[in-house]
């Protein structure tokens, strides 16, 4: 049975105990670990940047997917390779040569990844969705964990998914904000390949138990 890839965000775990958090993560049946980097300027909130992800590198051997939502993302390309991460998503909205920055990321051996904001149309990547590995459809505005799932989520789900289709793409999709046990199974059938979650994972009383509630429904 084909089940969803799950990223767990470290956004909403104990930064002053990552080694409990990689150990919990190392032991679960989450497949990636979502890192969710933010500059106080694309979004109003500061999280983490290299070196925090470089020494998180040291904890496992899952893979990290980068979530940049910062300006200007194209500087720091080359950075996000040396400190281990695997699969790198930039945002359309701070992009004005994305097929340059798409081309780079690849080069350089990593995923290339396009997120969405929620009011940013999924038929902008018409010209570029062949490129890529990866589309990011937010479903909350970008930011912040623990808000609440944006419903439109779906139907952008199913364009990315007759886009990804029509232009012979391997893109995978993935879903980031809100996502929880309620809306898992639904996200999936609608075509999302991985989910990311935050909240709903370290605010459980079982973390591992919540992904597998994710993967299995
Ligand atoms: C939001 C981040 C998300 C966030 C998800 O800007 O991109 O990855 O951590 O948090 P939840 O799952 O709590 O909505
Ligand atoms: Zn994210």
């Amino acid at each position: 049975m084909k089940t969803p890839i799950i990223a767990p965000s470290i956004l909403s775990a104990d930064f002053a105990d990552m080694e409990k958090v990689f150990k919990m993560l190392n032991e679960s049946e989450a497949d990636w670990v979502h890192l969710d980097v933010m500059d106080g300027n694309f979004v109003p909130n500061i999280s983490f940047g290299m070196p925090v992800i470089k020494s998180l590198r040291k904890l496992t051997t899952k893979v990290f997917d980068a979530h940049l939502m910062i300006e200007k993302p194209e500087r720091y390309i080359h950075n996000f390779k040396l400190v281990g991460v695997d699969v790198l998503t930039v945002h359309y909205e701070t992009q004005t040569h994305l097929n340059r920055t798409i081309d780079l990321i690849k080069k350089i051996g990593m995923k290339a990844g396009v997120a969405l904001n929620p009011h940013t149309p999924v038929n902008l990547l018409k010209d570029i969705v062949s490129e890529l590995d990866l589309v990011l459809i937010m479903s909350v505005n970008p930011g912040y964990s623990g808000q609440k799932f944006i419903e439109h989520t779906y139907k952008k789900i199913t364009e990315a998914k007759d886009l990804i289709l029509a232009t012979n793409s391997k893109a995978m999709i993935e879903v980031d904000g809100g996502v929880n046990n309620n809306n898992a199974s639904k996200l999936f059938a609608a075509g999302a390949d991985i989910l990311v979650a935050a909240s709903y994972i370290f605010n459980h009383d079982n973390p591992l138990q919540a992904i597998r509630n994710l993967k299995y429904f």
